[in-house]
């Protein structure tokens, strides 16, 4: 089959087009023909060597898969070959066919294109469940997301807006890209570069209480404007480290203020867990892309052969949104 196989670990140079043996599903796996899958940015991680796929999952990139059932493997039962599918896979989405575990698949909406599909898988799933299952944000509360033209953030945005349509969003953006994230849905947007500790802005816009949850990918440099912005009982969900992972913490104020900071990962997580936590986006959050309440930005769809120019969008934080790549 055709895949995206890599010389070694990188920069962009070593990516390139090929062919490799296709997969066979094992026990409650299925194979899936890709017809497109999404960039997101841990296959950079991946590709430069700082970020392997757990044990047993594909080594090739790509962390989701839109298409169409090819196969079923043992034990499968409640889906047939020909349907459309997305799922998160551990590796292997960046090639014609993947192996996905069942309990892992979704139904593609009729209302969705296999590239809206392929968007949907680890950036929402990863906002989802960060936001709501983790998070437990409720509609009527103020929460902070970082990185308003980013892949999970713009789902953030779009999944608060339809899941808590009286919550309030604050959401720290480049310059270049405040107006499309305001325009998202964001009531308050930051800029980064002229305010990298946004406390003030934030106890002003909240009237000093703070917020409830801040959705967090920066890391070290904004542990303490983070720390200092969230307000009683808060939350902060860790689910990156861009900028270092190191900083001080203040343990008497978040002692006293009883809030709470938690690490999280979808990837690593075991094949039972993840079914859970799809079982549960399935039910609460899918029914507003069937009705498309929830649209997938799409930056750019890219052909495979032209994988390297995704990669590059993505390095030049040129994307708002999700890139694509198609399959076949
Ligand atoms: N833990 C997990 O389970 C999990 C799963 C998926 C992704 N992630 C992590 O989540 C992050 C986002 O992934 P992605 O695929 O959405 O990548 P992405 O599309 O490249 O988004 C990253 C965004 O970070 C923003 N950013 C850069 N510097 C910032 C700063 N100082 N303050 C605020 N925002 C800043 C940029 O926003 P602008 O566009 O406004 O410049 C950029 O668009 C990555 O760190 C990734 O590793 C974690």
């Amino acid at each position: 089959m055709k895949a995206v196989l890599m010389d070694g670990f990188g920069g962009l140079e070593v990516l390139k087009v090929g062919e490799t043996d296709k997969p066979s599903p094992q026990e409650g796996q299925v194979l899936v023909k890709v017809v497109a899958t999404s960039v997101n940015r841990p296959d950079l991680v991946q590709r430069e060597g700082k970020y392997p796929p757990p044990p047993g999952d594909s080594e090739i990139l790509g962390l989701e898969v839109s298409g169409t059932i090819a196969e079923l493997g043992p034990g499968v039962a409640g889906w047939a070959v020909g349907d459309r599918v997305i799922s998160l896979v551990g590796g292997g989405g960046y090639a014609e066919y993947a192996v996905a575990y069942a309990s892992h698949l979704m139904r593609i909406p009729d209302s969705l294109s296999f590239e809206e599909a392929a968007c949907i898988c680890e950036s929402y799933i990863t906002a989802f469940l960060n936001v709501f299952m983790i998070g437990d944000f409720q509609d009527g509360q103020t929460a902070i997301l970082h990185g308003g033209g980013g892949g999970v953030n713009t789902a953030a945005v779009q999944l608060c807006r339809a899941l808590t349509p009286n919550s309030r969003l604050i959401v720290t953006a480049h310059p270049s890209k405040m107006e499309r994230v305001s325009d998202l849905g964001a009531d308050l947007v930051i800029n980064y570069l002229e305010n990298p500790d946004f406390t003030d802005i934030v106890k002003e816009y909240t009237g000093k209480k703070g917020v409830n949850l801040i959705l967090d990918h920066v890391g070290a440099k904004y542990l303490a404007p983070n720390m200092n912005s969230l307000g009683y009982k808060g939350k902060l969900v860790i689910i990156g480290v861009i900028s270092g992972i190191k900083a001080e913490l203040n343990l008497a104020l978040m002692m006293v203020k009883r809030q709470q900071i938690i690490g999280s990962v979808l990837r690593s997580r075991p094949v039972p867990e993840k079914a859970e936590i799809v079982a549960e986006f399935t039910r609460r959050a899918l029914p507003k892309f069937a009705d498309r309440t929830i649209v997938p930005i799409i930056e750019k769809a890219f052909s495979i052969e032209n994988v390297v120019d995704a990669h590059r969008m993505m390095e030049e934080d040129k994307h708002f949104g999700k890139i694509v790549v198609k399959i076949t």
